[in-house]
């Protein structure tokens, strides 16, 4: 085995993807509710991508951050000019945004002047493998073997804003959130939970960070899931998968008094905003920041979640308990193993992703239409029939 042995790869070697469907080597066609982990949003070998990415082959590949890049500005002009960010910080991965943001926490109150540097955050949680993402879940899944950890995380209950408000003190600096936690089990933070972390950020001088590189980039029918509670002010939001919809891009949205604390010199990426990437990012959003795309997502995910619930639940009780979720961002929650029913699904040739809690995690392409969710509903209906 010449790769490291991290990963614990399915039997399936992918050859090409079309649309919602991935082909085996052998030629099998999947029905793909994995979506590379929620990356792939507008599909595989979208037309359009495809084309942004060979045009600029053909111009520049990389000049590093050394040059002014047009298309790094104006992927961040269309995402400030689309949410509460002022700046927009790019790299290349969900943690690498995860690891920026929290650097941003403490350069904004600067240990040196203000003595703030904690970062409350939830069980349960997952914010990627470095080791500010490691420590900030505090998952011994995630930590053992790797200690020391960074000093200064501490988690509480996810959707439990009382025992939050307990943990503060003079010395916390920032709550960092999934707005809704994907790995551990498609769980949405529930919108009162929100508006009470709002009002204890900012009755504490709190910096609010949310992790979407989930769910974020139109995954729940908004661009940001925190556009769902109105009150919502972040100060930060790290996203990443969707955006690049394949291509490996991470960004960091900062609002204007995080922003400022940054200068040239305090982050940086070799790779970060790269052409490439930035040709891809831009084609992406000229979709996904389409309010019609966006009413897509949430009209179909709404009608997958309810043949779920009407036609899946009640027919195999003993199988599946719930279904949770907002827009295309899906758990069924398992009462048999997880991985036994994903296998089962697999032998019907529709891919699923396990998540934390026994959920079967669906992910798909945002692109989902109302012929792929009967086809799903269909494999699902025979693959369960068959346990
Ligand atoms: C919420 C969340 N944050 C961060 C990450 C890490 O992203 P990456 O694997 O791109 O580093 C993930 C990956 O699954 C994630 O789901």
């Amino acid at each position: 085995m010449s790769i490291l042995n991290v990963y614990n790869p399915l039997s399936i070697e992918v050859d090409h993807g079309d649309g919602v469907y991935l082909y085996s080597k052998e030629g099998t066609r999947y029905l793909d509710f994995t979506s590379g982990i929620g990356v792939t949003s507008l599909g595989h070998s979208h037309p359009s991508l495809i084309s942004a990415l060979k045009d600029q082959a053909e111009k520049i590949w990389h000049c590093s951050n050394l040059f002014k890049i047009e298309n790094q500005q104006i992927v961040a002009d269309k995402i400030t000019k689309n949410s509460f960010a002022d700046s927009v910080f790019f790299c290349n991965s969900g943690t690498e945004a995860v690891e920026a943001g929290v650097k941003a926490i403490r350069k904004y109150y600067n240990y040196k002047k203000e003595k703030k540097f904690k970062i409350i955050c939830a069980r349960n949680s997952f914010h990627g493998r470095t080791y500010a993402a490691i420590s900030a879940s505090g998952k011994s899944k995630l930590t053992d073997g790797f200690e020391p950890i960074l000093n200064g995380f501490k988690q509480v209950d996810f959707n439990n804003s009382k025992e939050l408000l307990k943990k503060i003190d003079k010395e916390t600096a920032g709550i960092m959130i999934e707005t809704v936690q994907g790995e551990g089990g498609i769980t949405p933070a529930k919108k009162q939970y929100l508006r009470d972390v709002q009002k204890i950020a900012d009755d504490n001088d709190i910096l609010l960070f949310f992790d979407e590189v989930q769910c974020g980039i139109g995954r729940t029918g908004k661009f940001l899931a925190t556009e769902w509670v109105k009150e919502l002010k972040p100060n930060l939001v790290a996203v990443a998968k969707g955006i690049g919809g394949g291509f490996p891009i991470g960004a960091l949205l900062l609002d204007k008094k995080t922003s400022k604390s940054m200068n040239p010199g305090s982050h940086g990426s070799t790779f970060g905003g790269n052409p490439l990437g930035m040709a891809v990012a831009n084609e992406v959003l000229n979709f996904i920041l389409n309010e019609e795309f966006l009413d897509h997502v949430r009209e179909i995910g709404y009608n997958l979640r309810k043949l779920l619930k009407e036609e899946i639940v009640p027919k195999f009780p003993k199988l599946v308990s719930e279904v949770r979720g907002i827009g295309l961002m899906i758990g069924l929650v398992a009462l048999e193993k997880n991985e036994i029913l994903i296998k089962a699904l697999i032998k019907e040739k529709l891919l699923t992703v396990k998540a934390g809690q026994n959920v079967i995690r669906m992910l798909p392409p945002l692109i989902l239409e109302m012929k792929h969710v009967d086809e799903a509903i269909a494999k699902i209906d025979k693959a369960f029939s068959n346990i």
